[in-house]
């Protein structure tokens, strides 16, 4: 038996990861991961125990006994804490702040990387985050490096906080994506970055449907896929 596809696509924060794997997993009939949501489950936890972020010691220990989980319903992927659904409060300010924080502790990510593995065993899925090409899944059959620039990235955030109903600014949203940037480049283990073999499309001048007709080209291009 083949292995299952797994498709890795990588990038910086509102580079339009999640709509893009999340149309391309539909058209190919395979299981959409956000593998963000895993560590933004990680910080939700940490932060409804009363814990600093940045505690080390107390953060390893508090996720060392969590039972995280993720799963996909009817297509939707959804993320439970020690058994309860937690998915409708992953995106807030202090969740996304707090999940760049622990997303540096080696402890979190190793534990993470197992779950995010775990999911795809015997399954074909589209998986998204930062490391998924590089650590997660490096033999992934198609990686893919999203990108786009900073401004524009911001214009998307913002688009998507005012119809889930969070009020910013165009100028906070892009301190708050440059800031995030900074982390997840410059923390020690797993920093953002793309694999070697990885393919970069730069997102800046196009819409999510283009790059999913991008990489399903690139599929059949090496035969895996026929574009829809
Ligand atoms: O993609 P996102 O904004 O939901 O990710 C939340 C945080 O988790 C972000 O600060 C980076 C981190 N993350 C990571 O370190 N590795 C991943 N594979 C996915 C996300």
């Amino acid at each position: 038996m083949p292995d299952p596809l797994i498709i890795a696509i990588d990038g910086p924060a509102g580079a339009g990861k999640s709509t893009v794997a999340q149309k391309l997993a539909a058209s190919l009939g395979l299981t959409y991961v956000d593998s963000g949501a895993t560590y933004r489950a990680a910080a939700l936890k940490v932060l409804e125990a009363g814990i600093d972020p940045n505690n080390e010691g107390a953060v390893a220990k508090l996720i060392g006994g969590t039972n995280l989980q993720v799963k996909s319903s009817n297509g939707e992927p959804r993320v439970l804490v020690d058994g309860t659904d937690v998915t409708s409060r992953l995106r807030t300010p202090e969740v996304t702040l707090a999940a760049a924080l622990v997303s540096r502790l080696p402890e979190v990510r190793a534990k993470l990387i197992q779950i995010q593995r775990s999911f795809a065993q015997g399954r074909g899925v589209v998986m998204e985050g930062r490391d998924i090409g590089t650590v997660v899944f490096p033999r992934a059959q198609l990686k893919i490096f999203l990108k786009a620039d900073v401004e524009e990235r911001a214009r998307r955030r913002l688009k998507q906080d005012s119809s889930e109903g969070r009020k910013a600014t165009l100028e906070t949203t892009a301190y708050e994506i440059g800031r995030r940037d900074q982390l997840d480049a410059e923390r020690k283990i797993s920093p953002l970055m793309a694999a070697a073999d990885s393919i970069e499309i730069d997102s800046t001048h196009l819409q999510a449907d283009q790059v999913v007709r991008h990489i399903l080209e690139l599929l059949k291009e090496k035969g895996w896929a026929e574009p829809a």
